[in-house]
């Protein structure tokens, strides 16, 4: 083990650049060099490298993004995608590639590795918290921090002018924000991807509570939850390289019908991509830290073709595979605890 390349892809996510420090910081320990790829898999089909030193990643570990720029590209969408990649893993003369991403970059990743570049590792990331096989990806617990603080937020002027508030956070295919952030902010409902929107239902527990002597209401709504009988709400119907539309829109047609249905005021705050900015939380720079050191002890023992994963408290690997096949949704057990507080 010489050189190691290291890239970051997908959305980004605050925990990135502890996790390209630490690496950065176990190889010169390790006496590896080591060459960071711009714009994920971008950056191995243009050639797109820079080398990292000490330097480089001095004082870049509470800052939210990634020092080497990011991109949604899939080398398996481009014209000679696949061997451009080859070709620049050769010339840069690479030993081993880090990858740090979410179900598109990791799916990339483990394919590449049954196309002729075997020595690839994963690094599990995103605000999502979806991906298999891992307990937390890191990102997701600043997303969840920034979306209860808004929620928070959210409250009081919901609270002083007697409305309904429809909050709608990221959350492409599981809600793992919505429920914990509803919970942690004290959500009156909390809609998730994994569960169709019963929009008479909701009706009926805003109106319960209503009933009650409440004269405002919380609802979360994860971008991803859709209408019983509809289908998702779009910013953008075209597809991007993994096939994954722009999402975006379910609060507004929640409202509508919130406000039709039982009369109250009701209005919407659409979280966005704040969610995936900021300073890490201290979670996140130390799950990223913890991540990056194993992902480079695991180049230094040639495991390929592994993931580094949280089991409990304790940092392991797994297959690559094992976290790309199935998606990690809401845990019923936990969605049941946030249903307590509904209406
Ligand atoms: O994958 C994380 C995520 O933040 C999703 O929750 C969201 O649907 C998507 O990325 C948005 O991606 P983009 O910023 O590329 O539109």
């Amino acid at each position: 083990m010489k050189k190691i390349g290291i890239l970051t892809g997908g959305g980004d996510c605050p925990g990135l650049n502890p996790v390209i420090r630490a690496v950065v910081r176990k190889c010169f320990l390790e006496g590896y060099e080591i060459t960071g790829i711009k714009n994920g898999w971008n950056g191995l089909i243009d050639g797109d490298s820079v080398k990292l030193d000490l330097l480089s990643v001095s004082g870049i570990l509470p800052k939210g993004g990634t020092i080497l720029g990011t991109s949604r590209t899939n080398p398996y969408k481009k014209e000679g995608g696949l061997e451009k990649v080859k070709e620049n893993f050769k010339k840069l003369g690479l030993d081993a590639l880090i990858a740090v991403g979410g179900e598109d970059t990791l799916g990339v990743a483990s394919k590449l590795i049954k196309d002729g570049i075997p020595n690839i590792i994963g690094v599990p990331k995103t605000i999502d918290n979806d991906l298999s096989a891992t307990d937390y990806t890191f990102g997701f617990d600043t997303a969840l921090n920034t979306a209860t603080e808004c929620i928070d937020k959210l409250h009081t002027t919901a609270e002083s002018h007697h409305r309904i508030i429809v909050v709608e956070v990221m959350g492409r295919h599981a809600g793992w924000i919505a429920t914990e952030a509803g919970i942690a902010g004290g959500a009156d409902i909390i809609l998730i991807p994994e569960l169709p929107i019963d929009i008479e239902e909701i009706c009926a527990l805003l109106r319960r509570r209503h009933q009650r002597g409440k004269t405002f209401s919380i609802v979360v709504v994860a971008e991803g939850a859709q209408f019983k009988e509809g289908s998702f709400v779009l910013q953008e119907r075209r597809l991007d390289e993994f096939g994954h539309v722009r999402l975006g829109g379910i609060g507004e047609a929640l409202a509508a019908q919130i406000e039709k249905i039982t009369g109250y005021e009701t209005r919407v705050s659409v979280l966005g991509h704040i969610q995936r900015g900021g300073t890490p939380t201290a979670f996140d720079r130390v799950l990223g830290t913890r991540f990056g050191v194993k992902a480079v002890e695991l180049a230094k023992d040639k495991k390929f073709g592994r993931m580094v994963a949280l089991a409990g408290n304790k940092v392991i690997d797994v297959r690559l595979e094992e976290a790309v096949g199935t998606l990690k949704t809401v845990d019923m057990e936990l969605y049941e605890i946030a249903k307590v507080f509904f209406g």
